[in-house]
């Protein structure tokens, strides 16, 4: 691995140093190697954290693309300088914090300059206030067992090696309302290279954009100060089920997501098809239900999943806020690296249809996992409820750019991992019928579309009802276009 790995490198480097020379990312980056030293450019496609860097992404696809350099900020001034530099020479560039955006572009570069937040982790945390305040290179794993030292959490995501692109996008806990709403200040770089802070009473209409509109669309987030909650011991498991049983499964997602009215109760199913069944369990299909319970006794809130024979049930209390991110094994994330595409839908469970609708999804994706046997490696199906506690914990924080509508309704999430080395044409078939699958069961229009989780297609600031306030902050903060032009991302038009 290692070594296919560097014989690569060594190929590409012979044909960049071809084409380099008139190269804008070269450019950049020997003015940004000139402020900052060698130590924070890394330009070898050899060096070591070059590779790392450009081998680090969920999505195996973010991979295949050479940077002209790579570089390692310490603070927001070096980001400014790097953004100015870049802006100078006409470069392309990426921002990258964790590496699990699954569209492409959208945290790497071909022949540009890649902004990688690995140097910077700083992470602080202050009981007069109860503020916590970190900087974007660290992942939630890393985040969550700081913050408990002190009996408290940040909000993030729920698996430990995802990284705080995430926070600018959302994620949901329906005691607090999504990260964005935690927000307290932020320090940004705007896209001119002024560094500045928005909060409620600083640039608020930028604070507006950065809570839930995305990364690197109106500036680059240096520093995240945002409320923390208290922290104490879970009740919490991963359930298996096999397929005999994933009816009864749908109903209690359903019912849950329906009927649920304790806030401190979560739950995450997902429906995961392998191509061929797997060696150790014989099964190509299995349902896992992540039971997320905050405190030590979820009383009858998970009682529907647990009447159902589960195949594996590791649920039990005391377990910790890093344990919870690390279910069902540390490092899960990772585990999943492939050519990895992600869906989104948004879907009403009352009202016409609104019952039998996590069924019919299911049906639709089982059945399209059955007739694409071998032309993946796995494809997964998760429903994320999104709870009345939710959205009015969200509201009571002041909203963010979703302004969701009052639960309970539900995203629902659709994974699509692909065999390395597809064809083109191969790849992009696949691609149009997994899309097809998704479009068959139209989102509700009132439902804001999951940003972290959809594909680049799917456009989801264009399903927010503030997305014209969106597209005015965007031309305000980067008038010249130069984010929109040089960077991968959401549109704006
Ligand atoms: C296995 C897995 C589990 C996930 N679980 C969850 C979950 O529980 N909840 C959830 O909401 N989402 C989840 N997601 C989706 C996740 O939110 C997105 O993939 C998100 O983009 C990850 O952020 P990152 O920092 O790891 O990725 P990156 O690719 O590094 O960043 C994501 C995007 O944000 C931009 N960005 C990053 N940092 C900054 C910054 N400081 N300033 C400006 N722009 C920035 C990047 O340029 C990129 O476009 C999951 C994804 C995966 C792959
Ligand atoms: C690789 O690049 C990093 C970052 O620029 C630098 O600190 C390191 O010294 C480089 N390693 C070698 C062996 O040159
Ligand atoms: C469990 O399911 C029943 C219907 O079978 C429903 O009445 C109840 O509210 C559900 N409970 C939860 C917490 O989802
Ligand atoms: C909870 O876990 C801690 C260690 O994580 C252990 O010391 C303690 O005894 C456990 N308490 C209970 C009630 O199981
Ligand atoms: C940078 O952009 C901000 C926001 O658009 C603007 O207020 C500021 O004047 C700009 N600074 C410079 C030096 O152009």
């Amino acid at each position: 691995m290692l070594l296919s790995l560097v014989l690569s490198a060594v190929t590409v480097s012979g044909a960049a140093t071809l084409a380099a020379r008139a190269d804008a990312g070269d450019t950049a980056c020997t003015t940004i190697t000139s402020s900052l030293g060698d130590a924070q450019v890394a330009i070898s496609p050899l060096n070591a954290s070059y590779i790392e860097s450009r081998h680090d992404y969920w999505n195996a696809r973010q991979s295949k693309y050479h940077p002209s350099c790579v570089v390692y900020p310490k603070s927001s001034q070096d980001v400014s300088v790097a953004i100015r530099a870049i802006r100078a020479s006409g470069s392309r560039f990426a921002i990258k914090a964790g590496g699990h955006s699954p569209n492409n572009f959208f945290s790497s570069v071909d022949r540009g300059v890649l902004i990688d937040f690995k140097s910077m982790t700083a992470k602080a945390y202050d009981s007069s206030t109860t503020l916590a305040t970190y900087e974007p290179g660290s992942n939630w794993g890393q985040l969550y067992s700081f913050y408990q030292q002190y009996g408290r959490t940040v909000m993030g995501g729920r698996l430990s090696g995802v990284g705080t692109g995430l926070a600018l996008g959302g994620y949901l806990a329906p005691q607090y309302g999504m990260a964005c709403d935690s927000f307290k200040e932020l320090e940004v770089v705007l896209p001119n290279g002024t560094i500045t802070t928005a909060s409620a009473t600083s640039n608020s209409d930028l604070f507006f954009g950065l809570r839930g509109g995305g990364g690197n669309a109106f500036g680059i987030v240096t520093r995240y100060t945002v409320q923390s909650q208290p922290i104490g011991k879970f009740y919490a498991g991963t359930l298996v089920y096999v397929l005999d049983h994933s009816e009864a499964v749908l109903e209690a997602v359903r019912d849950f997501i329906s009927y649920n009215t304790d806030p401190k109760a979560s739950v995450m199913a997902t429906y995961e098809t392998l191509t061929t069944p797997d060696v150790l369990l014989n099964l190509d299909e299995v349902i896992v239900v992540f039971l997320v319970y905050d405190g030590a006794d979820p009383g009858t809130a998970f009682r529907n999943f647990t009447q159902i024979p589960r195949l594996l049930d590791t649920s039990k209390p005391n377990t910790t806020y890093t344990e919870v991110a690390d279910m069902p094994i540390p490092y899960t994330a990772e585990l999943s690296r492939a050519d990895n595409v992600f869906r989104i839908g948004a879907h009403q469970i009352e009202g016409e249809g609104g019952r039998q609708r996590p069924r019919e999804l299911y049906e639709r994706y089982a059945a399209w996992a059955d007739t694409h046997k071998g032309l993946y490696v796995y494809v997964a199906i998760n429903f994320y409820p999104v709870a009345r506690s939710m959205t009015d914990a969200s509201r009571a924080r002041g909203g963010n750019a979703m302004q969701m509508p009052d639960g309970p309704w539900f995203w629902v999430n659709y994974i699509l991992a692909t065999p390395p080395g597809l064809l083109p044409d191969v790849y992009d078939k696949i691609q149009a019928s997994f899309r097809a699958m998704v479009e068959a069961t139209p989102s509700a229009p009132e439902l804001p579309l999951f940003l972290n989780e959809a594909a680049v297609d799917q456009r989801p600031l264009a399903t927010f009802p503030t997305y014209r306030r969106l597209q005015q902050i965007k031309r305000q903060y980067d008038p010249d276009g130069f984010f929109a032009y040089k960077t991968g991302g959401w549109t704006f038009d």
